[in-house]
């Protein structure tokens, strides 16, 4: 069988975490229907984590991160798919107990897998990757609870990171007025050239006031960081206001008052993106080749090799990605 180029994770006898670019043989993979040449992955928070040995992530290693792959079927034993069919994979338990889309093949069971929808590239479904599909389920969330464009501005936090700017890019274009909060100053002309309205610095969104309702700002949210944050926006949603709760980048706790609940009647709605249902995903993914297909794709997206991938992984440690990151798995 032929060798591969992976990222490979291993834990030292003092439980150090390593990580070198080796080969590996097609034999190694886990067991599943369809073999795939990975062409392209991306780089999410969640392959930080993996790549650092966080256990709530992957508990075992050694092993191979990413969450997102994007290529073409190598071997099928699925009458679903067929050697040549351009796919993408992202979730389910790929990256995380699954060897992941950093290495040059992977194999997944056929249920993982979606064809690439007509209208997107490999490399531009993988410039969206988990990232984008976790924000567009965030506002096809917002839409199903009635929000609007009419209805006013939303907020999205961690507005420069994966999520938050292509949530902040996919609103704009649909027609909503952005406010982007961002712990990134020179962020500020990137923001604002994906469409936000108002850059907010994240100081004032941080609300530790402990005061159960602040004043109402926001028809609606995306959430993409948790804690104080999190907070701020429930407690400054308009009346009825809806907001979407995926990410923990600044904590996972989140202290509140029933009140913005019970006297304004907002919601909270909490996204997944790894477990979404097929039927859901092929949904999302078919907006994200039409109608949330952004200008601003390729301008938000910095490819990098597999070689080039360390690097990046403490950025997005220490909070500091811009935009997404693409890894071209064959250069
Ligand atoms: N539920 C799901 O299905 C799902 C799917 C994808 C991602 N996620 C989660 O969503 C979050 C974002 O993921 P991502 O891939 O977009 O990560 P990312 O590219 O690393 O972006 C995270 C952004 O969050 C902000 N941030 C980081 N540390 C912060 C802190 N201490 N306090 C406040 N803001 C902070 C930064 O943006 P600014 O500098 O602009 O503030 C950063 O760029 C992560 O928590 C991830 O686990 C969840």
């Amino acid at each position: 069988m032929p060798s591969f180029r992976a990222l490979v994770v291993e834990e030292t006898a003092d439980k150090r975490f390593i990580r070198r670019i080796i080969d590996r043989t097609v034999d190694d993979l886990p067991k599943g229907d369809v073999l795939i040449k990975v062409h392209y992955s991306s780089l999410n928070y969640k392959d930080a984590l993996s790549a650092s040995g966080n256990k709530g992530v992957t508990r075992r290693y050694p092993h191979t991160p990413g969450v997102d792959a994007a290529g073409e079927v190598a071997a099928s034993d699925s009458r679903l798919f067929g050697a040549g069919d351009a796919v993408l994979v992202t979730g389910f338990d790929l990256g995380m107990n699954t060897d992941g889309g950093l290495g040059q093949y992977i194999r997944v069971p056929a249920a993982w897998v979606v064809p690439l929808p007509a209208g997107l590239t490999l490399k531009q479904s993988m410039i969206f990757g988990t990232a984008g599909f976790t924000a567009a389920l965030s506002l096809l969330r917002l839409e199903e609870a009635g929000v609007t464009p009419a209805g006013g501005a939303v907020l999205v936090t961690g507005a420069s990171g994966g999520v938050g700017s292509l949530a902040t890019a996919i609103l704009a274009h649909s027609g909503y007025t952005v406010s982007a909060a961002s712990g990134k100053p020179a962020a500020q002309t990137f923001l604002t050239d994906l469409g936000a309205a108002e850059i907010l610095d994240r100081q004032a969104v941080q609300d530790t006031s402990g005061k159960p309702l602040l004043p109402a700002r926001f028809a609606a949210a995306i959430d993409t960081v948790g804690g104080n944050i999190l907070a701020f926006a429930i407690r400054s949603a308009q009346y009825g206001g809806v907001i979407t709760c995926c990410g923990n980048a600044a904590s996972p706790d989140l202290h509140l008052t029933v009140y913005p609940f019970i006297l304004r009647g907002v919601r909270l709605i909490g996204i997944d993106s790894a477990e979404c249902p097929m039927s859901v995903r092929l949904a999302v993914w078919e907006r994200l080749a039409s109608e949330w297909k952004i200008d601003a794709l390729e301008r938000i997206a910095t490819e990098i090799s597999l070689d080039e991938v360390e690097e990046h992984l403490e950025t997005m440690l220490t909070g500091g990605a811009t935009g997404r990151y693409v890894v071209n798995m064959q250069r």
